[in-house]
């Protein structure tokens, strides 16, 4: 059975000669058992006609923001989400010019910017195009959103010219796919406990000291794990946001001790932990039964104690072959402190981002890290998308944990 066999594929269209080959790439989607949604460009359509991709998908093919007879919106934020991952191919010049610089005209490229999962992207173009420095930089401003570019192979043209520029061949784009997929299961059947979110630590039974923190990044983690195969433990504070998979154990906590709880019953069996809550560091001495009221009483005085510092704490229980990661999110001293804290706390990786970096904070779909390792060893990533980072840090922890083994 292909690794494709269930996977939720949106296949995007240009207008370019090669979308007569997205015909067949689409039947051997098909053949491997995935759920294929067409999307096609206006010019797309021109060389190919929806009919035949709809009847080859079993699905109405998607290429207008507005349905012309029955008005319904096509949601591009739905399909980005219901996307296990995104293929455009064939890629126009325009389109990845559109794409690179975000300009959403289209159903393709709304549908692209809002897709959380990878994104793949088979050139096609006469070689010229190909090899112009504007389509060479936009090729590689989207590799560095973390977008895989199925390089085009050299041959013959539309043109009649000879050179780089043909799309890839559909066979090909396939097996690719496959290969990423198989190496994307490389937490099959591994345990992993992750904590997100903040805490709220109880003042009375209306009140509470907590966090912004929004829980998208540890989230976007569980999420990354889930798809490779981990079974995921996800202890979270309270969240607005919900997971996809719903393979992913979701426990709800409020406050850290109920954390510390739940993290202590998951860690002994779990092959990694990741702590990416932002726990309160202290909570009310005597949290109040009953409402504190405004009258007759003087202005409260709300004595605080120590939270349990969960990640220390497992870092005091973790076993060899156990990984600990744990995240630093610091305004100043950055490294010294992080580094500081990898040491104290136990941990194996330590993820740290710096709240002077615009778009790394609390709330924002966006983050911008450097991993440091146990051995001394530091990657920094460039802004990119929660769950792009989310890869990275996974991607980075399977390969320390393989080194260490
Ligand atoms: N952490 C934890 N329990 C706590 C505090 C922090 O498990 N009570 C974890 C966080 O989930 C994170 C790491 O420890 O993985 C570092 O958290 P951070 O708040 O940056 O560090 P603190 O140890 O709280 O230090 P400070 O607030 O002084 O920076």
């Amino acid at each position: 059975m292909s690794v494709l066999s269930g996977k939720h594929i949106v296949l995007g269209i240009c207008g370019g000669i090669a979308a007569y080959k997205s015909v067949s790439l689409l039947r051997l989607f098909i053949k491997a058992g995935a759920e294929v949604q067409v999307v096609i460009t206006p010019a797309g359509k021109e060389f190919i006609t929806p009919v035949t991709l709809s009847a080859l998908s079993h699905k109405p093919v998607v290429s207008e923001f507005f349905s012309a007879n029955t008005g319904e919106w096509h949601s591009h934020v739905d399909l980005g989400l219901w996307a296990d991952c995104m293929v455009i191919a064939p890629a126009t010049a325009s389109t990845i010019g559109k794409m690179a610089n975000g300009i959403a005209d289209n159903m393709l490229v709304t549908t692209y910017l809002s897709a959380k999962s990878p994104v793949f992207i088979a050139p096609a173009m006469d070689l010229d195009m190909m090899r112009h420095p504007s389509t060479q930089a936009n090729l590689s401003r989207l590799r560095s959103y973390g977008n895989h570019i199925i390089e085009p192979a050299s041959g013959y043209l539309a043109s009649g010219l000879e050179g780089k520029g043909r799309m890839e061949e559909p066979e090909n784009i396939v097996v690719y796919l496959e290969r990423f997929f198989a190496e994307r299961s490389d937490l099959e059947g591994k345990n992993v406990l992750i904590t997100a979110g903040p805490t709220y630590e109880k003042i009375d039974p209306v009140r509470f000291i907590g966090n912004y923190s929004s829980g998208k990044m540890g989230y976007a983690i569980a999420e990354e794990c889930a798809s490779r195969g981990a079974n995921v433990t996800l202890v979270s504070g309270p969240v607005s946001i919900s997971v996809k998979n719903p393979g992913i154990n979701v426990v709800r906590v409020e406050s850290a001790k109920e954390m510390l709880d739940e993290c202590r019953k998951a860690f002994p069996t779990s092959e990694i932990s990741i702590m990416c809550a932002a726990v309160a560091d202290y909570a009310p001495a005597n949290p109040s039964d009953r409402k504190i009221k405004r009258e007759h009483q003087e202005v409260p005085v709300i004595t605080l104690v120590k939270n349990p510092d969960i990640a220390a704490t497992l870092g005091k229980e973790k076993r060899s072959g156990q990984m600990l990661v744990g995240f630093a999110l610091e305004t100043d001293n950055e490294t010294v402190n992080a580094t500081e804290k990898l040491a104290k706390k136990n941990l194996d990786i330590i993820v740290l981002n710096s709240l002077r970096d615009k778009g790394a904070c609390f709330g924002t779909d966006t983050n911008k890290v450097s991993i440091i390792k146990a051995d001394g060893s530091r990657t920094d990533f460039p802004l990119k998308d929660k769950a792009k980072v989310a890869a990275d840090i996974v991607d980075e922890i399977i390969n320390f944990s393989q080194s260490k083994a």
